[in-house]
C-alpha cells in the first residue's frame, strides 16, 4: 500500500510503498478512501505538537473508509462496515490499522470525503459550543478564525444551535465565506478593531460566548469583549502565540475561560466524542451543515500542509486515495 511517510521532523514528506502489517489484538484494518488534513498535522510533522510519534511515521489524524479485516477479539465491527478512524496517526495512507475504540460507523447517506472532514473540526466546534460553553439559542457567539477548519465548523454549529453568530477573519474574502456559511455579521481583523466592533454590534453588552482557535492578542481583546458571565472557549493558537490573560480581568468581569482539547476526550471518555459525532451526523442530515471541502490526491499531502501553513485554505482539505 502507498503511504505518506515522515522520516525526519521538518523535512519534506514522501509517498512510499509500505508493507501491510498484521493486526494486533483489538484492531481493525481499514481501506482508506479519504483522510482529513488538519492544522495539527503541520505541527506534528515539524515536531512542534504535544503528541510526538516515533519516527518514521505516517501522519494523518482522521480517515474514512471500509473495514477489510478485524482481529479475532473485535466484535463491534465486521468487514464491509463504512467507518471513520481517529487513530492520531496513520491516516495519510491507502490502509491503516486502528484500535476499535478509535473507530465509529458512518451513516449510509454520508460520503467518505464528507465523513473524513468532520471529526476534528466539527467535533471540536461541537464539544466546544455544546458541552463546554453550553451555548443557548439567541445568545451572541463570536467565532475567531472563522474561515478556517475549526472556525467555519463553529459558525455552522453555532448557527444550527440558534445563536447570533459574529465571525472574525483575515480579509474580506474569508469574511464572505463565513457569511456564506451562516454568520450574521463579519469582522475583518486585518482592517477593523475587533473590540470596538464587538462593542458596537452588541450595544455595549458584549458577547455571551467567544470561540477562539487563533490566540495571540485576540485573546485578551476577547476577554474584554465578553458579556456579564460570558464564556470564552480556548481552542488553539493558530497565530503561533500562546497569550497570557490577566486573572484580574476574569474576576472583575465575572467571566469564565474554558479549555477544550478534543483529542483528550478520545483518550479519557471516547463516548463523549461518539455522541458528539452522532449529533453532527444528525445536523448534517437535517441540512444544517455544509462542510466546505477541497480535495487533493494522497500524493499531494505536502501541498495541503503547505496551504494550511500559508493560511490559504478555507474550511477543510481532504486527501483522497482513489
Ligand atoms: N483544542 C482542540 O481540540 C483543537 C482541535 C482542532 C484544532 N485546534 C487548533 O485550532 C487552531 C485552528 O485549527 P484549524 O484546523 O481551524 O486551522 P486552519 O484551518 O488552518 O485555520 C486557522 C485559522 O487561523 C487563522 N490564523 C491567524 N493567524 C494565523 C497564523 N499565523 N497562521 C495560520 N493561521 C492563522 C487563519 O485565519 P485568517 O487568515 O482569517 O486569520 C486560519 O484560517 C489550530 O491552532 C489548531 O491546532 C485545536
Amino acid at each position: 500500500m502507498r503511504a505518506i511517510v515522515c522520516t525526519e521532523l521538518g523535512a519534506p514528506l514522501s509517498l512510499a510503498e509500505r508493507p501491510s502489517r498484521p493486526l494486533s489484538p483489538g484492531e481493525v484494518r481499514v481501506e482508506v478512501h479519504a483522510a482529513g488534513v488538519n492544522f495539527a498535522d503541520t505541527l506534528i510533522v515539524a515536531g512542534k505538537y504535544q503528541e510526538k510519534p516515533a519516527l518514521p511515521f505516517v501522519p494523518g489524524l482522521e480517515a474514512a473508509g471500509v473495514v477489510t479485516e478485524v482481529a479475532p477479539d473485535v466484535g463491534a465491527f465486521a468487514p464491509g462496515d463504512r467507518v471513520l478512524t481517529m487513530a492520531g496517526t496513520g491516516a495519510f495512507a491507502e490502509e491503516l490499522c486502528a484500535h476499535a475504540s478509535r473507530v465509529h460507523r458512518i451513516p449510509a447517506a454520508v460520503d467518505f470525503v464528507t465523513a473524513a472532514s468532520l471529526p476534528v473540526v466539527y467535533g471540536t466546534a461541537h464539544l466546544g459550543l455544546a458541552r463546554r460553553a453550553q451555548l443557548l439559542p439567541d445568545e451572541t457567539l463570536v467565532v475567531h478564525g472563522a474561515a478556517g477548519g475549526v472556525g467555519l465548523a463553529a459558525v455552522e454549529i453555532g448557527r444550527a444551535m440558534g445563536a447570533r453568530v459574529i465571525a472574525t477573519a483575515g480579509g474580506a474574502a474569508k469574511v464572505a465565506r463565513a457569511l456564506a456559511h451562516g454568520a450574521d455579521v463579519g469582522i475583518d481583523y486585518t482592517h477593523e478593531d475587533v473590540r470596538e466592533r464587538l462593542r458596537a454590534l452588541t450595544a455595549g453588552r458584549g458577547a455571551e460566548v467567544i470561540f477562539d482557535p487563533v490566540g495571540g492578542p485576540l485573546l485578551e481583546a476577547s476577554v474584554r469583549s465578553l458579556a456579564w458571565e460570558g464564556r470564552l472557549v480556548v481552542v488553539g493558537f493558530a497565530s503561533g502565540t500562546i497569550p497570557q490573560v490577566p486573572a484580574g480581568l476574569v474576576m472583575v468581569r465575572n467571566v469564565t475561560l474554558l479549555g477544550l482539547y478534543w483529542g483528550k476526550y478520545l483518550e479519557r471518555d471516547p463516548h463523549v466524542v461518539y455522541e458528539s459525532l452522532d449529533a453532527i451526523f444528525a445536523m448534517l442530515a437535517r441540512g444544517e451543515l455544509k462542510p466546505e471541502i477541497e480535495t487533493m490526491p494522497l500524493a499531494d499531502a505536502s501541498v495541503a500542509l503547505e496551504r494550511i501553513r500559508a493560511r490559504t485554505v478555507v474550511g477543510k482539505v481532504v486527501l483522497t486515495t482513489r
